[in-house]
């Protein structure tokens, strides 16, 4: 990578008042809400950027944004990711390049930490895909009147109690189980499980849900306002688990005109509603950036059965050991990414004289592709892939599984 221009690093204990403004010119978070969440996430979660003598106010701060390690999982297995939040610019220095600056920053620092990927939400799109970053999974926002989730009794077979929110344990070891079954969730720390379960500062109601055998779910909620009821987090694992989440949800009939909450494509309750009225009020992409090639593809899982060999052709301006040729080979679920020494011919990549399925593609293109977000068919048919049919059928196959998607948003 290249060096990234101006004072990038750590925030200084000094910059967190310029920070704070920063924060707050860019997305309209009060101080206490800044602190709260540099408190929760730790001190040492702001990245900032320094200008030089070129903006007027040598050494100011000029940018910042916050970062941390988590796993992502994807295929059944956690990967190194870094998620990134709050990317502000001095509004009186936009434009100038110091929020690519601060990004290439940041995004070198975590390569160099481990990350195999990074995750953000973008406000806005071009600074980003310039970066590399590709769109990654979607985050929901449904929306129901209560009585199209269930007008029915509530079922008797199982049970539904008001838990200690404070047990942030219980409710991790059951999240834990969807992270097998589905892409794109991201474990949570500190801070993102109080974002989860305390959306506007202050904590829901959680209830845990289950039968003889024990607990198969949760559900947050606010307390309901404005004829409105916001589950503020929800994990259903079984039939039961969502019926009594339906009869839950259900029972606000008479308070609240609507129940919004976060979610997938395949999510439980809009498969399972019992009226019509189910809405996606919203649908927010997220976006991922490949930072370690060999590392994302080999930590990653994939479908059990599928074996073959895959030649990536990849291009990334910003990461040059991102760029060439790597030879996947997948067996067993697991993968081995070895580069190729040399570069490929126009024979080489229509398969010729390799023999092997290739496919050409950016770096933005593999992360959509890697999350399974879109196929690689679709990515052909728009020229951000290309490749033989052999290549996308082995493709197809590797990067199959459910649709990526996270409740979280930072
Ligand atoms: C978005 C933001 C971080 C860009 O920072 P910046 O220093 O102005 O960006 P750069 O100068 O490096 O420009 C990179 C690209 O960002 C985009 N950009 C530039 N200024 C922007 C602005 N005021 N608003 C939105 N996008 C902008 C442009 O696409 C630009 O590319 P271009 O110069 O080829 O048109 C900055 O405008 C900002 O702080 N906005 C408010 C908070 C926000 O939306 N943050 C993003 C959260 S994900």
């Amino acid at each position: 990578m290249t060096a990234v221009p101006g004072g990038f690093g750590p925030l200084l204990p000094e910059d967190r008042v310029d920070a704070a403004t920063l924060v707050r010119q860019g997305f309209g978070i009060p101080r206490e809400y800044f602190d709260r969440s540099v408190e929760l996430f730790g001190p040492g979660v702001m990245r900032g950027l320094r200008a030089g003598p070129e903006a007027g106010s040598a050494g100011g701060l000029v940018a910042c944004a916050a970062v941390w390690p988590m796993d992502q999982w994807f295929g059944g297995r956690p990967v190194p990711s870094c998620g990134v939040a709050a990317v502000a610019v001095d509004p009186a220095q936009r434009g100038r390049g110091y929020g690519t600056a601060l990004m290439r920053g940041l995004l070198e620092e975590a390569r160099a930490g481990g990350a195999a990927l990074s995750v953000l939400y973008p406000a806005t799109l071009p600074l980003y895909t310039r970066l590399g970053f590709g769109r990654g999974g979607v985050s929901f926002d449904w929306s129901a009147p209560p009585a199209a989730l269930s007008a029915g009794p509530p079922p008797r077979d199982g049970w539904i109690r008001r838990t200690d929110a404070s047990d942030a344990g219980q409710l991790a070891a059951l999240r834990r189980s969807l992270f097998t079954t589905t892409n794109g969730l991201v474990e949570r720390n500190e801070g993102l499980w109080s974002f989860a379960l305390c959306p506007d500062g202050a904590p829901s109601d959680v209830y845990t849900l289950g039968g003889s055998g024990g607990l198969e779910g949760y559900i947050a909620v606010a307390p309901p306002a404005d004829r409105k009821l916001n589950v503020a987090d929800l994990c259903l694992l079984s039939p039961r688990a969502v019926r009594l989440a339906q009869g839950f949800l259900g029972g606000y009939r008479a308070q609240v005109d609507r129940v919004t909450w976060r979610g997938g494509p395949d999510d439980p309750l809009v498969l399972l509603a019992a009226e019509r009225g189910v809405r996606a009020d919203a649908c927010d992409e997220w976006l991922l950036r490949i930072l370690d090639l060999p590392r994302a593809l080999e930590s990653r899982g994939y479908p059990p059965g599928v074996a073959g060999e895959l030649t990536l052709d990849v291009s990334d301006a910003l990461i040059p050991e991102n760029s060439g040729c790597f030879r996947l080979s997948l067996s067993d679920g697991k993968a081995s990414v070895r580069p190729l020494p040399r570069a490929l011919n126009n024979a080489d990549k229509a398969g010729g004289r390799t023999g092997k399925a290739v496919l050409s593609l950016s770096i933005a293109a593999l992360a959509c592709l890697y999350s399974g977000h879109k196929g690689p068919h679709v990515l052909r048919q728009v020229g951000l892939l290309r490749g033989g049919e052999e290549a996308l059928a082995l493709a197809s196959l590797f990067f199959s599984g459910p649709a990526p998607w996270m409740p979280d948003r930072f």
